[in-house]
This record gives structure tokens, C-alpha cells and sequence, in this order.
């Protein structure tokens, strides 16, 4: 494994210092126009950590293009995920390469404000960054010009990190999206273009405008360049740790000490990502490239793994439970399609479906998808429709025997 944000010290430690950070990495490199700095993080071939995996470079072109100056830049550390804590771990512990990235991206998109969004119950990352911030204020040396910064801290919810309620938030105090367009990156905070970006993904530029475009590249084993941060659970070493894109699943199996069943399902990308059969995981490279070619997800970061006791109808339901009461409820998909969808998995999965309950959720899973206004119906549908496949016996024996066929209770819970 190359650890590259996580490299120095544990991150056990705390945060690590303004001088410690410098005495490492030593200051960003002098200011740079902005088109040599959006072209590096292009060759480095950078992308987004917060679950989509858009390419950063192209993203920060585009604001760079309609700001005219006078863009903002809003770092997403909402982490509502529940399997995710890579997030707030890196801001924890590493909170100057988030604000290097986040000084960064403000200089090369053209933003007079940066906004920190960070979920309010991550108050250690919370505490961190408060403290970066003034430790930058007291010794400033970096050579990019100073621009403000607002630390804003959503309620506790998955919602609120997609990136029209982080803007909806910070502009009048509702973590509810927004029906797009405009999109943030057209008419964001204050009606200003709004670079919205993963604090992962901000961090890794704040190394490749150090080190470089061919630097980052030497890591990665498969299609996608570079490390990203993984939250491991299931195993007997569950924890955050820093994979070269394209380690395989079963590898970290091994890191994370779970036991040889090879058998057993992984949860990938968490409650927005999917469920694959661990004959098909264990030699899955974690790669955001090769995992959309096979209809599954590096979301989040998540590796979770499900052994073979956790039933599955029964973790399914509770995903889908806690995913229904997370939406915003203002459209239509989640207001009746969700709860619908959860419903129907609870009769299941505790032994008192009604007859149609297994066939509606097969046409739900498929007919649900694309119809909110944004992605939390269809990353919600994704997973359950994984897992009717996945665990279709289970399934089956549920709606038609009452029961589960191997007698087992959950794994995930929400
Ligand atoms: C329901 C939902 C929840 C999301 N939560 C987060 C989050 O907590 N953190 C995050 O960075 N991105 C989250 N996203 C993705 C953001 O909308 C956005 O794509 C991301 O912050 C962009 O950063 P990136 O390009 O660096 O990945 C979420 C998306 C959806 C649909
Ligand atoms: S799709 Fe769901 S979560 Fe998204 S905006 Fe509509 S009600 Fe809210």
C-alpha cells in the first residue's frame, strides 16, 4: 500500500501541525497561472473523491471559465456516508493538505471566498481545521494570495453532502438539493459559479502541485492513476487506510483480517453502491474505471465486508429504511418510491410479506432510477437491486417460506 496523504505521522496522533506540515512537504510552489495548474491535475488524470468520480481538472475549468474572478470554492466534508469515515479522518488528521488544496483551487478557478463544509458531528475534523486555519493566520507564508474562509457545519444527514443542498445550505440554511440547473458549478454560494470538491480530492492536488503530474501517476495498479483513501468494516481490523488504485478486494480482505471465506459478499462504494458475490469480488481491483465497467461502484471508498452470517433481505432492509428516511422528501421517487421500496423489504425481511411485495421490488429497482431531482433514488435503487441478485435465494426463501434460509440476522446496520 503507497501512503501518500497519510504518510508522516500516525494518524492516531491528531492533527499534525503547520510546522510539521511544512518541515514534510515543505510550501506550495510559488503562484502559477491558472491554466498550468488546471493542466497538471488533468495529466495527473485526478478523480473526484466524494463518489461520482467526475475528473477534477475538468470540473475546475469549467468554474474557472464562467467565474470571471469572482467564483467560490466550497470543500465537501459533509461525510453523511454511513460506512464512510475516510473523510473526516484525513481532516483530523491532516487538515493543511486540505486547506493547501482548498488555497489551490481558489487560486486557479478565480474565488474571492472558500466555504469548509464539514458534518457537524466530525468534531474532531471540526476542531482540526479551526485551528489550521488559525495557525495559517498567525504564519502565513504560503505564496498564493489570501482568500476568506467560512467554516459551515450541516446537520447530521446523507442528503446534505450532494452538492445543491451543500450550496442550498450555506446560501439560507436548508442541507435540501435543489432541482438543477443551475447547477453549483453555474449559479452556486451567493449566486456565484461554485466549485464543489471532495476535501479527498483537494488534498491529493495539494501533493501533485508539489510533486507533480508524472509523480502521481507512478502509483495506481490498473486503469485509474493514483491512491485513494478506503474505509475498510467487517474484518477484524476494520479502520481508514490509503490503497494504490487497483488493489484487489481480496488483498484487503487480507490487510483487514477477514477471515478466508471467499464466498461471502462486499458491500463497494456504501449505501449509494453495490453488492457483488465475493467469487466475483475477491479479484476486483478497487478502481473507479473497472468498477463502473462492471456495473459497480467506488462511491465513497467503502469496502464492506458482509460474511457469510449476515443475512442478507435483512441488512438490505435496514439500508433501505435508513435511505427512505434520509431523503429530503420533495419528490416524488423518494416521497413514495422509497418508502414504498422500504416497506416492502421490512415485511420481507422480518417474515410477513404480502404476495407481490418480492416482484414489486424487482420493477422498482429498475423503474425507480432517474427520476428525482438528484441521485438518491437511483444510488438507493442500485444497491437494492444488487442485492436482489446477490442474495436472490435469501430473497426468495423470505417472501415465499417466511423465513431466512440460512437463518442468519444482519450485518450492516444504519
Ligand atoms: C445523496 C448524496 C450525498 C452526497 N454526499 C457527499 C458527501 O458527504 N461528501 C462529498 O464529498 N460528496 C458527496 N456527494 C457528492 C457531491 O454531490 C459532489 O459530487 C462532490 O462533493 C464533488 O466532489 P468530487 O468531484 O471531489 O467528488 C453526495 C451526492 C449525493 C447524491
Ligand atoms: S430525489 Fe429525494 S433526496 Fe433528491 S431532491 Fe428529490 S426528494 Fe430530495
Amino acid at each position: 500500500m503507497t501512503a501518500r496523504l497519510l504518510s508522516g505521522p500516525s494518524t492516531a496522533a491528531g492533527a499534525e501541525s503547520l510546522a510539521g506540515h511544512r518541515a514534510r512537504l515543505g510550501d506550495l510552489p510559488g503562484r502559477t497561472d491558472r491554466a498550468h495548474l488546471i493542466g497538471m491535475i488533468d495529466a495527473a488524470g485526478l478523480l473526484g473523491r466524494g463518489g461520482a468520480g467526475f475528473p477534477v481538472g475538468r470540473k475546475w475549468a469549467s468554474v474557472a471559465g464562467r467565474a470571471k474572478g469572482d467564483a467560490v470554492v466550497l470543500a465537501n466534508g459533509a461525510e453523511g456516508e454511513p460506512l464512510a469515515h475516510k473523510d473526516r479522518v484525513l481532516m483530523a488528521s491532516r487538515p493543511h493538505l486540505v486547506l493547501d488544496g482548498l488555497e489551490l483551487a481558489a487560486e486557479a478557478v478565480g474565488a474571492r471566498r472558500t466555504v469548509l463544509y464539514v458534518g457537524s458531528e466530525h468534531v474532531d475534523a471540526r476542531i482540526a481545521l479551526e485551528r489550521a486555519l488559525a495557525e495559517r493566520a498567525a504564519n502565513r507564508t504560503s505564496p498564493l494570495p489570501r482568500v476568506p474562509t467560512m467554516l459551515v457545519t450541516p446537520p447530521v444527514s446523507y442528503i446534505a453532502g450532494e452538492e445543491s443542498a451543500a450550496v442550498h445550505f450555506v446560501n439560507i440554511g436548508d442541507p435540501r438539493p435543489t432541482t438543477v440547473p443551475p447547477r453549483p458549478y453555474e449559479k452556486g454560494v451567493g449566486g456565484r459559479p461554485t466549485l464543489v470538491q471532495n476535501v479527498e480530492s483537494l488534498a491529493h492536488v495539494a501533493l501533485i502541485a508539489r510533486y507533480g503530474a508524472d509523480w502521481y501517476r507512478e502509483a495506481g495498479r490498473a486503469e485509474t492513476c493514483g491512491t485513494a483513501l478506503v474505509t475498510v468494516t467487517g474484518g477484524a481490523r476494520p479502520g481508514v487506510l490509503e490503497i494504490d488504485l487497483g488493489t484487489t478486494v481480496g488483498e484487503l480482505a487480507e490487510w483487514a483480517g477477514v477471515s478466508a471465506s471467499v464466498g461471502s459478499p462486499v458491500l463497494l462504494g456504501g449505501y449509494f453502491g453495490t453488492i457483488i458475490s465475493g467469487a466475483e469480488a475477491w479479484r476486483q481491483p478497487l478502481d473507479p474505471v473497472l468498477l463502473r465497467r462492471a456495473g459497480a461502484a467506488f462511491g465513497a471508498g467503502v469496502v464492506a465486508f458482509l460474511g457469510d452470517e449476515a443475512c442478507g433481505v435483512t441488512t438490505t432492509a435496514r439500508i433501505m429504511d435508513y435511505m427512505a428516511g434520509s431523503s429530503a422528501a420533495q419528490c416524488g421517487p423518494c416521497v413514495f418510491g422509497l418508502r414504498a421500496i422500504a416497506d416492502a423489504s421490512a415485511r420481507i425481511a422480518t417474515g410477513q410479506p404480502r404476495q407481490d411485495d418480492l416482484s414489486r421490488l424487482r420493477g422498482w429497482s429498475q423503474s425507480i432510477t432517474g427520476r428525482g431531482a438528484c441521485r438518491m433514488p437511483d444510488g438507493t435503487t442500485a444497491l437494492l437491486a444488487s442485492s436482489l441478485r446477490v442474495y436472490d435465494a435469501d430473497w426468495t426463501s423470505h417472501q415465499h417460506h417466511r423465513r431466512c434460509a440460512m437463518r442468519r440476522g444482519a450485518r450492516v446496520g444504519a
